[in-house]
């Protein structure tokens, strides 16, 4: 059965695979549900239950049609599993866009895949740079940007990095679709207050942690960071992402001090803590963004950002791996002032969709 007026809105499909993009779907995909016929593909990067599952459920994500199974791997294996899978999801649901979200090897792929097919690429999160080509992300950021014909940033710096690359077509300042998340979101977390406590860390009284960057899970550096959180006065709680409990077991480091291992968060859980907390020390790009819209101090365990809006307006500081500068962000925790309003207004999906199905 047809119903009236279906065959007008157009097929768009959309991958996702791993733990920010859920987050960053959930908003773009109730507004893309309203305009269009929508086709999830989960490319099944991350498949822990912690890291997949609970996400689809918290967030109540479409679940997706066609799932690629495609597991862990090198990030060359990784990839080229990713795009011998979506061709043929491609070819048969023959979408008019493929949306594309951040900078992991799901979004590489799909990207590469829909652009052979001449399927018009749609980046989600298009114009952030670290400037830094030793980052896998890095990499898939720039090659995704230029491959895609609708770029979609999160801010005017986002922007002027493309247009410094020579990009300007197709280029639209959308916000970002994860103020939209913490505005919808953020006040069911909220009420979680006793997250912390369940771990045995008083509101306010505590450090949130996170580590999982390939160049953060190297021995050297690994241990650097445990060293620098073991010596905090503060409780540190520490959810580990599982490359991250693999790269401690494989190197014999264990956490000291008044460090807690947590499994990985939820959404809600993980944003409830967050703003439970005295700072966040992470390396994470999603992260960094979730502190600086509650306005919670954040500590980037790197020596770049892509969030540099979070670090000019003073609420986030780089701290590398350093277990001094670790100390000092969380002895003084970065606070800036004014309206935190850098990332847009939280209609960021509402935007995203009329451009692909006005
Ligand atoms: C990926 C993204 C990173 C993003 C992060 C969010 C790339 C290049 N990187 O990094 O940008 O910030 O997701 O979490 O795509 N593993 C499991 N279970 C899972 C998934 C992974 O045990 O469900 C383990 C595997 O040993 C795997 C390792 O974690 O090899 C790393 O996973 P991978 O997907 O390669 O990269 P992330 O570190 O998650």
């Amino acid at each position: 059965m047809v119903r009236s007026g279906a065959v007008s809105r157009p097929r768009i499909a959309a991958v996702v695979g791993n733990r920010p993009q859920f987050v960053k779907a959930a908003p773009l995909h109730a507004a893309l549900a309203e305009r269009a016929e929508l086709v999830v593909i989960d490319s099944g990067q991350h498949y822990d239950p912690a890291l997949q599952a609970v996400f689809y459920e918290e967030l109540g994500l479409l679940p997706p049609a066609h799932r690629l199974a495609v597991g862990s791997g090198g990030h060359a294996a990784m990839t080229a599993r990713i795009l011998e899978r979506i061709e043929p999801v491609l070819v048969a649901e023959a979408p008019a866009a493929l949306v594309v979200y951040g900078d992991t090897n799901t979004t590489l792929a799909g990207a590469l895949a829909a652009a052979k097919l001449g399927i018009p690429v749609a980046h989600v999160e298009a114009g952030l740079r670290s400037h830094d080509r030793a980052m896998p992300e890095e990499v898939n950021r720039v090659v995704v940007d230029h491959l895609a014909r609708l770029l979609l940033c999160p801010s005017d710096v986002a922007r002027r990095n493309l247009a410094a690359e020579g990009v300007t077509a197709g280029v639209h300042v959308t916000g970002d679709v994860m103020v939209d998340a913490a505005r919808r979101f953020g006040p069911v977390a909220v009420a979680r207050v006793d997250v912390a406590e369940r771990f045995g860390a008083a509101p306010g009284g505590y450090v949130l942690a996170t580590v999982h960057r390939d160049a953060n899970t190297r021995p050297d550096a690994l241990a650097r960071i445990l060293r620098g959180l073991a010596a905090l006065e503060q409780p540190v709680l520490l959810p580990l992402h599982p490359r991250t409990r693999a790269a401690m077991d494989a190197a014999g480091l264990v956490a000291g001090g008044a460090v807690r291992l947590l499994e990985p968060q939820g959404y809600l859980e993980f944003t409830a803590l967050l703003v439970g907390a005295r700072i966040l020390v992470t390396d994470s790009g999603g992260a960094q963004k979730e502190a600086y819209l509650h306005g919670v101090p954040c500590a980037t365990l790197r020596e770049e950002t892509e969030w540099v809006e979070t670090v000019d307006e003073g609420w986030n500081v780089l701290v590398g791996q350093a277990p001094e500068r670790i100390a000092a962000a969380v002895a003084a925790p970065p606070r800036g002032a004014g309206a935190r309003a850098s990332y847009g207004d939280g209609h960021a999906a509402e935007r995203i969709a009329t451009l692909l199905a006005p």
